[in-house]
């Protein structure tokens, strides 16, 4: 039909405008670096006080990522996080930020909040307009399950921190067209990012991976196998890693990790993915990692 011969005659890296719906951790840095990297911005979240903070965080980001640009004319990073800030308009309005080639969803990990998203993007946005979803954990294929444009949506994994991890994993949904396909992967590369594709699979490639290593890691801590101390070094400084597991959890979060972990299992019965007593302690403690000052480590 019409819709299909528009999206395969659409030009490559198309995008010049992107929305992103959620400005915490990730929607934050996704909006930087699109931003960085020349293209308008509008950041989307539920009340100006939490897009202030987001502003606030991305200028300080921006810096760091400046002041490294820019090592030997410092004169230039100025100019630099300015431009990139003015290309980022806030809103608490969902309708201010319809009008984008694309739509990156980074809002609570909730499968019904991010479906009434989408159906409300879906019918708000124009027809060209690419949907993607940052979600970590959640079926893509469920997340658009009552969206019309399948075949402009599909999934746009990052990772924390958003300015500096490399990677992005684009997922590819159950009706993605072979142009939305190539336009995504286009994009990661215009902003900057090495792509990798997968499936609509559970954890997609790294979190699969990196679950199962963090929950051996926590196992072998927990049978006193080894110090968390001497097992970060060992992943550090044997296998290459920047940070340890225990480091890793700490900086992510143990209350996420718990719920990581859960999901996994849910979705694939691997044992590999199943309860962590000592985890669940630590949760129950408060002890969440960087966040509350104390997880695996001490922050204060
Ligand atoms: N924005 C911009 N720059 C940043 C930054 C940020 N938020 N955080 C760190 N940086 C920069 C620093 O300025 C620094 O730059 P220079 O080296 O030029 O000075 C550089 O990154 C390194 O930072 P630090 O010196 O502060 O600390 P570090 O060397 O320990 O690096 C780290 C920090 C980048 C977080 C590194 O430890 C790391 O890569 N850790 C592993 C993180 C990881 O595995 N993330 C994936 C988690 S899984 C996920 O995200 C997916 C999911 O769905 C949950
Ligand atoms: P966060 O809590 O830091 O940010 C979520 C933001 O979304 C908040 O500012 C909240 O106010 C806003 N929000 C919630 N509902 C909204 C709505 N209906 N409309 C507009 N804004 C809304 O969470 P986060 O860590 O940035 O995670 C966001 C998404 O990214 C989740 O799906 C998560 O699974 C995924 N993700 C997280 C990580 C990570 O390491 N934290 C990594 C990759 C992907």
């Amino acid at each position: 039909g019409i819709t299909r011969n528009f999206s395969s005659s659409a030009p490559q890296n198309a995008i010049k405008t992107v929305t992103v719906v959620g400005g915490g951790l990730m929607g934050s840095g996704i909006a930087q670096v699109a931003a960085q990297a020349g293209q308008n911005v509008t950041l989307v979240d539920l009340k100006p006080e939490l897009l202030e903070k987001a502003q606030k965080s991305i200028q300080n980001n921006l810096t760091r990522v400046g002041k490294k640009m820019y090592k030997d004319d410092v004169s230039k990073v100025e100019n630099f996080v300015k431009d990139s800030i003015n290309r980022i308009k806030v809103s608490t309005q969902i309708e201010d930020g319809v009008n984008s080639d694309l739509i990156i969803e980074a809002i609570v990990e909730k499968l019904d909040v991010k479906q009434e998203l989408f159906n409300k993007l879906d019918q708000l946005a124009p027809e060209h307009t690419i949907l993607a979803t940052n979600t970590s954990l959640i079926s893509i294929n469920e997340i658009g399950a009552g969206i019309k444009r399948k075949d402009r949506y599909g999934g746009l994994h990052f990772f924390n921190p958003v300015p500096v991890m490399r990677l992005l994993e684009v997922i590819k949904g159950e009706g993605i067209s072979e142009s939305t396909y190539q336009t995504m992967m286009e994009w990661g590369k215009a902003i900057g990012k090495t792509c990798i594709t997968c499936k609509d699979t559970p954890g997609f490639v790294v979190n699969r991976l990196l679950g199962p290593y963090s929950a051996e890691a926590l196992r072998m801590y927990e049978r006193g196998d080894a110090t968390k101390e001497d097992i970060d070094i060992g992943m550090k400084l044997g296998a290459g890693y920047p940070m340890g597991p225990f480091e890793l959890a700490d900086y992510t979060g143990l209350d996420t990790n718990k719920f990581a972990l859960q999901v996994m299992y849910e979705k694939t019965k691997n044992p590999v993915f199943r309860r962590i007593p000592l985890l669940d302690r630590m949760v129950a403690e408060g002890k969440l990692g960087i966040k509350t000052g104390e997880g695996f480590y001490k922050y204060k």
